[in-house]
Formats: C-alpha cells, sequence, structure tokens
C-alpha cells in the first residue's frame, strides 16, 4: 500500500508550512485538506448559498472543481471551477466560510473520495484536522503538530501585521482559546490527536528544526 504522514493539529500550529516541506523532502504529494474546505466555502459563497444548508453545501462539494497546479517553485496555485482561486481562499472571508461548512458531516462526507484520490505513488502528506482519524485512519504515521496558544498567537500577529491589519496580541490570545475549546469540543470532527499520533510542540523551535522533528518519525 502506499504509504501516508498524516499532520494534523490546530491553526497557527505552522502544519501548512511543515506538511509542504516535509512532502518536498520525500519527494511525496502534498494534499492540503484546509484549501478543499476553504474552496467549497467559497464555491457555495459564489452560488449565494446559505452556509447553514447542510444538504446545498454538500451538492455543491460534490460538484466543485478543485485542482491543485504546481507551476515550478512555490504554493501550488489553486483553480476552483475554472477560476484561480489561490489568494482569495487565504482571505479570511474564505476562512470563516470554511469554519462555517466544515461543521456538517455532509459536506465532510461529500470530501472523503477527493481526499483518498491524492494518495498516489510513492507516498502522500496529508494536512489537516481529522486526516489521521478519519480520513486515512490506516495512514503508517502520524503527528499531531501544536504549540502553546500563545506562541500561536504570536505569529498569527506577526502575519497580520505584515497584511497591514491592526490586532492586539491579547485579542488574538482570547479568540485562539475560543477558536479551540469549539474544535476541540465540536461534535463533527473534534480537533484530537489520533490515538497512534505522535505529538509534535513547536513552540519556540525554528522551522528547520520541527521539519527534522517530523522527518524523525519515519524510519531511515
Ligand atoms: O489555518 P486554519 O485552520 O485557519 O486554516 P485551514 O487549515 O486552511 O482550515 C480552514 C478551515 O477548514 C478550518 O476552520 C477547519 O476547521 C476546517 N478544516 C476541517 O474541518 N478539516 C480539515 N481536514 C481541514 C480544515
Amino acid at each position: 500500500t502506499i504509504p501516508v504522514l498524516t499532520i494534523d493539529g490546530p491553526s497557527g500550529s505552522g502544519k501548512g508550512t511543515i506538511s509542504r516541506a516535509v512532502a518536498d523532502r520525500l519527494g511525496w504529494h502534498y494534499l492540503d485538506s484546509g484549501a478543499l474546505y476553504r474552496a467549497v466555502g467559497l464555491a457555495a459563497a459564489w452560488e449565494g448559498l446559505d452556509l447553514s444548508d447542510a444538504e446545498a453545501v454538500a451538492n455543491c462539494a460534490a460538484r466543485t472543481d478543485i485542482r491543485f497546479e504546481t507551476a515550478g517553485e512555490g504554493e501550488p496555485r489553486v483553480i476552483v471551477n475554472g477560476k484561480d482561486a489561490t489568494r482569495l481562499i487565504r482571505t479570511e472571508t474564505a476562512g470563516a466560510a470554511a469554519s462555517a461548512i466544515a461543521a456538517h458531516p455532509q459536506v465532510r462526507a461529500a470530501l472523503v473520495a477527493l481526499q483518498h484520490g491524492f494518495r498516489r505513488a510513492p507516498g502522500l502528506v496529508a494536512d489537516g484536522r481529522d486526516m489521521g482519524t478519519v480520513i486515512f485512519p490506516d495512514a503508517r504515521w502520524k503527528v499531531f503538530l501544536t504549540a502553546s496558544a500563545e506562541e500561536r498567537a504570536k505569529r498569527r500577529h506577526k502575519q497580520l501585521k505584515e497584511k497591514g491589519v491592526s490586532v492586539t496580541l491579547a485579542g488574538l490570545l482570547n479568540e485562539i482559546a475560543a477558536r479551540d475549546e469549539r474544535d476541540a469540543s465540536r461534535s463533527v470532527a473534534p480537533l484530537k490527536p489520533a490515538q497512534d499520533a505522535v505529538v509534535v510542540d513547536s513552540t519556540g523551535t525554528p522551522i528547520h528544526e520541527v521539519v527534522e522533528r517530523v522527518l524523525a518519525v519515519l524510519p531511515e
């Protein structure tokens, strides 16, 4: 069977950067499941759907064409129903839409087969919230990547500042703590490490070192 390494964790844990770097190092495919939820959130909004209508959004998820196009260096472009949505899916609006539609079991179910399709030779690094628990429970290696709420708030603060958005660190910390609580206690796909996951805490650790620690989970 084709090997899978799952990397789950809360937002701000550095999952995206780490997972992409690990996939590059291994020469494996990379699944950014968060981007799929963001793309569906966007497509549903384009269609003017009520995001709380689980059936309507699940149907939308099933017919939305999402493609990742890698062109040389850098992040792949994300094409949603033929439109380049690379930047749009990263907006706060798309993030909020993703989080709303991700709460519907019907929507999650509609994305299962698509996610399984990313499992191609020579291997897959799957990044998300439920990769090791729900989507690839048989994955050979599972990592749960965390960082303290303070550290995640600081990273987010830096990112927002670079974008010219001014928010207080204290406000962000409150928001992150509240979101952690919501994510862990939600009835649909609650965020928790798989039983057989190795927990990697990236607090105070530079990216290249976290990458090494994740790679160390795999045998030589
Ligand atoms: O960094 P952040 O968590 O904001 O973004 P993301 O990883 O791109 O995920 C966007 C949204 O999709 C989050 O609100 C998650 O709750 C949701 N999601 C999910 O429910 N399951 C996944 N496997 C991936 C993301």
